[in-house]
């Protein structure tokens, strides 16, 4: 495997190659660093299952460079989609949609529908861009962790979560650390009432104020979405939502809160969105340190803070079980 550190056009044209020969690309997003493959390359995708080690029946995010490339792979597009794409494409947020002829069962699961995203990371952007020079129509891209483990925010984590598992022709194109460092919001499009599936740095309020229609935030949904599982995010650690926090123990929260006695401080963020950005960077260096137990204490409020809490709760749901 080869790691790119400062990624230049020339490297980018390079890494886009190796994705239409279909070979494995782990690039940086705004929200975290994904493992891609060319979303029409059926054995290049099942790289991405056994590198993983994710369930095949788990659907992949398609990446586009732009809204202009969506009908590609989606159809029927509702107006209210239309407008969130507009609105927050390039970003932080994944639609789903009814699929096209070309997004086939090997990256949707065998569903009907698809998952579609513009992300915003400059080389994410350069790089989707001259995949599509080339020919290619998009890029599935999961998280480049292990399944069920801690996203990667930055190149280092992503070669510590895979780096064995890549191939001499895979690349990890290093982008720095991810501005946001949560997974993007997930909105359901493809049914009768618009769904959040999962949330994320596109509020909940910015996606009422923007549509004006009902939101259901607590979707029963028949499809094996590792996001919506009970046990995600997870360290190996213990990770205990409030306190008491012993000495020797991991412990996270606002700057503003005091650090029990003897605790090991992983992250004091100043906000909300410092915390989102610190959140994956903390609970690995809790690891890195082999702490057996990690204990956070989330922000509170609406926007972002629901997104922090939805992952703090399923990172904690290992030992609930
Ligand atoms: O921020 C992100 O979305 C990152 C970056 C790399 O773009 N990607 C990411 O992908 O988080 P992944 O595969 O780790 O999580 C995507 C989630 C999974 O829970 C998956 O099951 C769900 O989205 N998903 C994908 N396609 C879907 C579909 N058609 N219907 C329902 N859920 C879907
Ligand atoms: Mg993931």
């Amino acid at each position: 495997m080869e790691i790119i550190s400062n990624p230049t056009q020339v490297e980018i044209k390079k890494a886009a190659q190796a994705l239409k020969d279909g070979h494995l690309v782990a690039f940086p997003t705004e929200t975290v660093y994904g493992l891609g493959a060319d979303a029409t390359n059926e054995k290049a995708v099942s790289r991405v299952y056994s590198v993983k080690g994710r369930p095949t029946d788990h659907p992949l995010i398609v990446h586009i460079s732009s809204i202009n490339q969506l009908s590609k792979w989606a159809i029927d597009i509702p107006e209210y989609a239309r407008k969130l794409a507009e609105e927050f494409w390039p970003g932080p947020m994944t639609l789903i949609l009814k699929r096209s002829e070309i997004a086939k069962d090997f990256i949707t699961g065998g569903q009907e529908n698809v998952g579609v995203r513009v992300p915003s990371h400059p080389v994410a952007l350069a790089l989707l861009s001259e995949f599509e020079k080339l020919g290619g129509a998009g890029v599935v891209a999961p998280s480049a962790n292990k399944f069920s483990a801690v996203s990667p925010t930055n190149a280092y984590a992503v070669t510590e979560e895979i780096g064995d598992k890549l191939s001499k022709d895979d690349i990890i194109v290093n982008g720095g650390q991810c501005l946001i460092g949560i997974e993007s919001t997930i909105i359901d499009c493809s049914e009768q009432i618009v769904a959040v599936l999962r949330s994320g740095a596109v509020t909940l309020e910015m996606i009422k104020s923007l549509i004006g229609l009902q939101i259901n935030t607590k979707p029963k949904t028949k499809v094996k979405a590792p996001g919506l599982f009970e046990v995600h995010y997870s360290p190996v650690a213990e990770v205990q939502i409030g306190l008491p926090a012993r000495p020797g123990e991991g412990f996270l929260a606002l700057e503003n809160i005091q650090s029990p006695p003897g605790s090991i401080r992983l992250a004091a963020p100043k906000n909300v969105e410092q915390y989102a950005k610190e959140l994956y960077v903390a609970l690995r260096l809790g690891d890195k340190k082999h702490l057996t137990k990690i204990v956070v204490i989330p922000p509170e409020g609406t926007g972002l803070a629901i997104a922090i809490k939805d992952r703090l709760t399923k990172s904690a749901g290992k030992k609930a079980l």
